[in-house]
């Protein structure tokens, strides 16, 4: 389910298991329609995907997004006996809301940054001991209900945005301490007993090179990441993810999907910033090319309660680079129907995932949103990945393509080397 650019990875992942599936997707894009039979239903049609998963005797579904999550999809499709991988609503919570979340963290002794719940603006002031503070819509917000406020003037907009013009439909505001360091996601696979860590990774949120600009869904991700191998990983994950998995078992709503940990690398170790209950945009887009186990299997153990016993993941040692090409205006707006020419000329070493695209009248890829689709380069370092990423990325053209040109520079350039 689902029509991004994590979709469609997900997707060329599932075609390379030995098992040959034939693979429907709802709704999809116009480069998903060359690797799976595309079905227009909408992800928030829960009958409608229910109604398709049946007729077409669906044996498992994969659900990209965290909306219909939150919504219940996988209630509703285990309901009609359809396997799924995915959280149930209950456990989806997680990412549906953040007071919930901080919440389940304290409960679980996972590390994370100090806050409060506030319900009115000037609680939330009062809550605030230094700058930069972050100030959280409660429930989902597409990516953008996170603000960092620099100040006094900018965290009163915030809260008076949140708080008195609703933005978000949300109540509650969670008011949370600023941390430094380097960002990490790390994704876990989860069968409600046992969390299994993929490899790591990092995502790029802001539009311009440098870190600068506005937050966006994400403009480029690498994996993993030198520093958290795998022997870091399996740490970070019995710290992080198999508590908060163990905390909600112990609540009668246990954990079956993918749990995604963003963390701040701080100098007193990783600190939770929030989790997501579903595979990372684009992250993914980095990770599955170098996955070496056969995802198909790896997510229906995942359906099974204590299915990921023995279960390892297995990672090519190569570096992922994926750069996301996104359309004129973004993330403030998005430009539709600007045709994309070059992909035939893109070399098949070289992944192209499509995210917001659609075929015009004559048949021609255009673009439709706002990350219209991602490159990703593999190499043996991080300067030969990034170079056939950008090389790729270079080929593409449509109007108005935007990309960040520093994508995994800070591992070819060390924090102490940049200028
Ligand atoms: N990469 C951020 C997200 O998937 O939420």
């Amino acid at each position: 389910m689902g029509g991004g650019g994590r979709e469609h990875a997900l997707i060329q992942a599932l075609a390379r298991s030995p098992r040959r599936p034939e693979i429907l997707c709802a709704p999809g894009n116009a480069g998903i329609a060359r690797d799976a039979r595309v079905v227009p239903v909408a992800v928030d049609d829960i009958e409608g995907i229910v109604r398709l998963a049946t007729a077409e005797r669906v044996d498992f579904v994969v659900v990209g997004p965290e909306a219909p999550l939150v919504a219940g999809v996988v209630d509703a499709l285990t309901d009609a006996s359809i396997r799924t991988f995915g959280p149930s609503a209950g456990a989806a919570r997680l990412e549906g809301s953040k007071a919930f979340c901080k919440e389940v963290m304290g409960a679980a002794g996972v590390p994370t940054a100090v806050y409060k719940v506030v319900q009115d603006a000037q609680a939330g002031l009062d809550a605030i001991e230094r700058y930069p503070v972050v100030i959280k819509a409660d429930g989902l917000a597409a990516g953008k209900g996170v603000i960092i406020a620099a100040d006094e003037t900018h965290a009163r907009e915030a809260l008076h945005a949140l708080l008195v013009e609703r933005r978000f439909d949300t109540t509650d505001v969670v008011v949370e301490e600023y941390l430094e360091g380097e960002e990490l996601s790390l994704l876990a696979l989860c069968d409600g007993r046992r969390a299994v860590p993929l490899a790591s990774a990092q995502d790029y949120k802001r539009i311009y090179d440098g870190d600068q600009g506005p937050n966006t869904g994400g403009m480029g991700s690498y994996s993993p990441v030198p520093a958290v191998d795998d022997e870091r990983a399996r740490e970070i994950c019995a710290a992080v993810h198999q508590p908060v998995l163990e905390e909600l078992a112990r609540r009668g709503i246990p954990f079956q999907g993918m749990l995604y940990a963003g963390l701040m690398m701080t100098a007193d170790g990783p600190r939770v910033l929030e989790f997501n209950v579903r595979f990372g945009d684009p992250e993914t887009q980095a990770l599955l090319p170098r996955l070496r186990s056969d995802l198909l299997s790896a997510l229906e153990a995942a359906t099974i309660p204590g299915g990921l016993a023995g279960v390892e993941l297995e990672w090519s040692p190569e570096m992922a680079v994926s750069v996301v090409l996104a359309s004129a205006g973004y993330p403030a707006s998005s430009s539709s129907g600007d045709v994309i020419r070059g992909l035939d000329r893109v070399p098949a070493s070289a992944q192209v995932t499509h995210a917001g695209t659609a075929l015009d009248e004559a048949g021609e890829v255009v673009t439709a949103g706002g990350r219209v689709m991602n490159v990703t380069g593999l190499g043996p370092d991080a300067a030969s990945a990034r170079e056939a990423a950008y090389a790729a990325a270079d080929m593409i053209e449509f109007d108005g393509k935007q990309l960040r040109r520093d994508i995994a520079l800070r591992v070819v350039q060390p924090a102490g080397a940049r200028p």
